[in-house]
């Protein structure tokens, strides 16, 4: 019988790849979304990439904080395990709103871990982040590197790791495997799935991707002064696909071992400049990116990349791609979507 995976988050940038990759091993999956950072055509992509598999997807516009359609969902179906993505994820945007993120982060995944409970579901893979690292004061970081948050989204994460190690103290019957994803860039090797961020991007590549297609004239580098090799901010980028092939490997580990609550990073191992990440996508796009160099961005670390040994070790899973194939399938997905799952009118 094939497992059923409830997957929060799904439409969403990581999580549409995820659900594609467990569509394709198989799964069952239902997918929960408030569509509040994403489109629902991004899923109906993911069941054109499915092919025969597309029967075993569903999908409720659901938000996580509304626990009586939680219920529902949770009554309609048994679930043999959940992957929870759903969650705000933008830091500046948390500085300026902490209320809207402590609510929105923390309240749905309690309300989350009380309806799982309440059905007898008690296996669990959460998306934590790098950012629990704060500023390392080495690399590559370890699970067992002293924990930090920066901001109102690092300390959501942080909470969240600790809310559910109390909870599986609790009660022996819950597994739970706390991710802390590195930098996620690329897309699907199609070009039909990719991230699509509302409003001005964040992160570095959407922003390069936006810059190549030709929304934004430059891109702005923060920091030229850090002590690296050419002195722009070193980060382990990870292809999506592969970090969603590592969120098959956690449920393999959850379903085959008696696992309690473990860490594990995933990273690929190797730092990359932005100077350097920049140059691969120009080679990939063949288009010239313009740069304006400026100051640091406040509360940002020098260089960050993982240990790799434990996730390699104990859920047999390991990066496959390089930057090179991370720019060619961002740059793919870019010039076959340059406004996104949106129109231009959607533009701001
Ligand atoms: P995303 O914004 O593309 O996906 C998150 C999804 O959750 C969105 O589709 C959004 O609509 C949905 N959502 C948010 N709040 C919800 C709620 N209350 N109820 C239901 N749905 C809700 O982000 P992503 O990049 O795919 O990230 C997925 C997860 O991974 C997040 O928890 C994020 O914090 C974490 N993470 C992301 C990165 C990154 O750089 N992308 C790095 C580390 C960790
Ligand atoms: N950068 C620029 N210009 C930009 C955007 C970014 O120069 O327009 C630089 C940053 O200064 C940094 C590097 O590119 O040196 C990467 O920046 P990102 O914003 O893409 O990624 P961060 O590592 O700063 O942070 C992201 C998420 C965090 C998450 C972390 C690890 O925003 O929430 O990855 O997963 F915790």
């Amino acid at each position: 019988m094939a497992k059923s995976i409830l997957v929060t988050g799904g439409a969403g940038y990581i999580g549409s790849h995820t659900v594609l990759q467990l569509l394709l091993c198989g799964f069952k999956v239902v997918v929960i979304d408030n569509l509040d950072n994403s489109s629902e055509i991004a899923l109906h992509r993911v069941k054109k990439l499915a092919a025969q598999f597309s029967t075993n997807l569903s999908f409720h516009q659901v938000d996580l904080r509304d626990k009586s359609a939680l219920e529902m969902v949770f009554s309609s179906t048994k679930f043999d395990a959940v992957i929870h993505f759903a969650g705000l994820k933008a830091v500046g945007e948390s500085v300026q709103k902490p209320l809207l993120y402590y609510n929105n982060n923390i309240i749905g995944t309690v309300n989350l871990l009380e309806v799982m409970s309440a059905h007898g579901c008690k296996t669990l893979v959460f998306s934590s982040s790098a950012t629990v690292y704060g500023w390392p004061k080495e690399v590559p970081c370890t699970e067992e590197f002293p924990l930090s948050a920066a901001n109102p989204y690092g300390r959501t994460k942080l909470f969240i790791e600790e809310i559910c190690r109390d909870v599986q103290n609790s009660d022996s019957e819950w597994k739970i495997i706390l991710l802390r994803y590195f930098n996620p860039v690329g897309a699907h090797p199609s070009g039909h799935i990719g991230e699509d961020p509302r409003g001005v991007p964040n992160n570095l590549m959407p922003y390069v991707q936006q810059v190549a297609v030709g929304r934004r004239p430059h891109l702005t580098v923060y920091g030229t002064d850090y002590n690296t090799k050419d002195g722009t901010g070193v980060r382990d980028y990870i292809h999506v696909v592969d970090l969603a092939d590592g969120h098959i490997a956690a449920l393999q580990k959850l379903f085959d071992s008696n696992i309690a609550c473990e860490v594990y990073n995933l990273g690929t191992g190797k730092g990359t400049s932005v100077l350097e990440m920049v140059a691969a996508f120009e080679k990939a796009s063949g288009k010239e990116i313009p740069l304006e160099m400026a100051g640091r961005r406040p509360g940002d670390a020098e260089v960050v990349y993982a240990s790799t040994e434990k996730a390699e070790r104990e859920l047999n899973w390991k990066a496959k791609f390089g930057i090179d194939e991370m720019c060619r399938d961002q740059w793919n997905w870019a010039s076959k979507n340059p406004y996104g799952y949106g129109s231009p009118d959607n533009e701001d």
